[in-house]
């Protein structure tokens, strides 16, 4: 995080402009040119500038604290719903960095580098334009660190969970940075308790209210056998125990406890994606009074200050199509004065 004090919007232009890598414009046109991407909205991205501020962080520290304690420590990134490397939003044509490549980039200017990449995602399609990609970054100077430490995956995140734990578990002294994002429920619990059992930090993105309304569904008219399975082994539980956590609260709370299981720090990050909408960014650490825990609270505030509206102002600002950040808050008077119209209006009519 900035020491100089930017404002939320200004600080998130910031971000963006990182996961738009526009201080080196020819290498994200390069990783451009492989035509595969996912596909977004603009809050999206607000998890990813979430993410940003965490790899330099993460290995500046383990380097001071924990490298010259253990000696021979390997330190490992995991990104278990990986993607393409590229994401786009929808209404927009330039790329933004996905979390493979984001994490590698913020690495880039740490003390010291992950020694292994596993990069997971059930898409054959994904994965072969991320390895690509890969390989175009490992030609420059600054990213040459990458080369023979990536592994690319292209499985269920479950089945790959299994299989990075057991290579890992072959190595004795270890930490991990952990990325889990799935759409919605597609970690099992299992996979999820076998990851948190690494010493390290994890970052998870948590569908709550998704998740929460789906229950809601079900209860009132029913989800398809194959959803009632898939949410039975996300949260490790019977139907008749996950019926009652229909709301918000309870889905996070519920996590947070399986969580806290296995990492007893935890801090959860109300990301407004725009409207109503929204969804948790849940960090999680082994050490339950961790040295990064103030730094991490002031993270949790800065990215509750963002949201997708200014998300997409910045990117509009970006194109062009809105000259100035302060032209956000004009924009945001304007709409409350309509609403006020229309109260009051609505008021009359009544
Ligand atoms: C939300 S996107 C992740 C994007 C990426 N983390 C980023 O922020 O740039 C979810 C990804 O998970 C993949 N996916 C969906 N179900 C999966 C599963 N069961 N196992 C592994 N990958 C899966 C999708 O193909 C998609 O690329």
């Amino acid at each position: 995080m900035s020491k100089t004090r930017r404002r939320p919007i200004e600080e998130l232009d910031k971000r963006l402009s990182i996961l738009r890598m526009e201080d080196k414009p020819e290498i994200i046109e390069r990783l451009a040119e492989i035509k595969t991407y996912n596909e977004f909205k603009a809050w999206a991205v607000l998890k990813l500038a979430g993410l940003s501020y965490l790899p330099k962080q993460y290995l500046n520290i383990i380097n001071k604290r924990l490298r010259q304690e253990y000696g021979k420590l390997t330190v490992v990134y995991i990104d278990l719903f990986a993607g393409s490397g590229l994401n786009k939003i929808k209404g927009y044509d330039k790329p933004f960095l996905g979390s493979p490549l984001l994490v590698i980039d913020r690495a880039s200017r740490a003390s010291y580098q992950f020694d292994k990449l596993f990069f997971v995602d059930k898409s054959r399609e994904y994965i072969k334009a991320l390895e690509e990609r890969i390989k175009i970054l490992s030609e420059y100077d600054e990213y040459s660190w990458i080369k023979g430490r990536c592994f690319t995956i292209p499985k269920d995140a479950n089945e790959a969970a299994k299989e990075i734990a057991s290579k890992l578990n072959k190595i004795k002294y270890k930490n991990c940075l952990i990325f889990i994002d799935p759409y919605k429920w597609q970690i099992k619990r299992d996979s999820l308790e076998r990851l948190l059992e690494f010493h390290g930090d994890v970052l998870i993105t948590l569908q709550a209210l998704l998740i929460a309304k789906e229950i809601g569904k079900h209860n009132s008219s029913g989800l398809k056998e194959e959803t009632v399975e898939k949410i039975s082994e996300f949260f490790g539980m019977s139907e008749s125990r996950w019926r009652k956590l229909s709301t918000e609260d309870s889905v996070k709370e519920e996590y947070i406890k399986i969580i806290k299981e296995h990492k007893p720090f935890v801090v959860d990050i109300k990301v407004k994606s725009g409207g109503l909408y929204r969804y948790y960014l849940i960090f999680a650490s082994k050490r339950s009074n961790p040295p990064w825990k103030n730094w991490i609270l002031r993270l949790k505030n800065l990215v509750e200050s963002f949201s997708g509206d200014i998300a997409e102002h910045c990117i509009e600002r970006m194109y062009g199509r809105a000259s100035r950040l302060d032209d956000y808050f004009k924009k945001q008077e304007k709409k409350i004065k309509t609403k006020t119209k229309y109260t009051t209006l609505d008021n009359f009519l009544n």
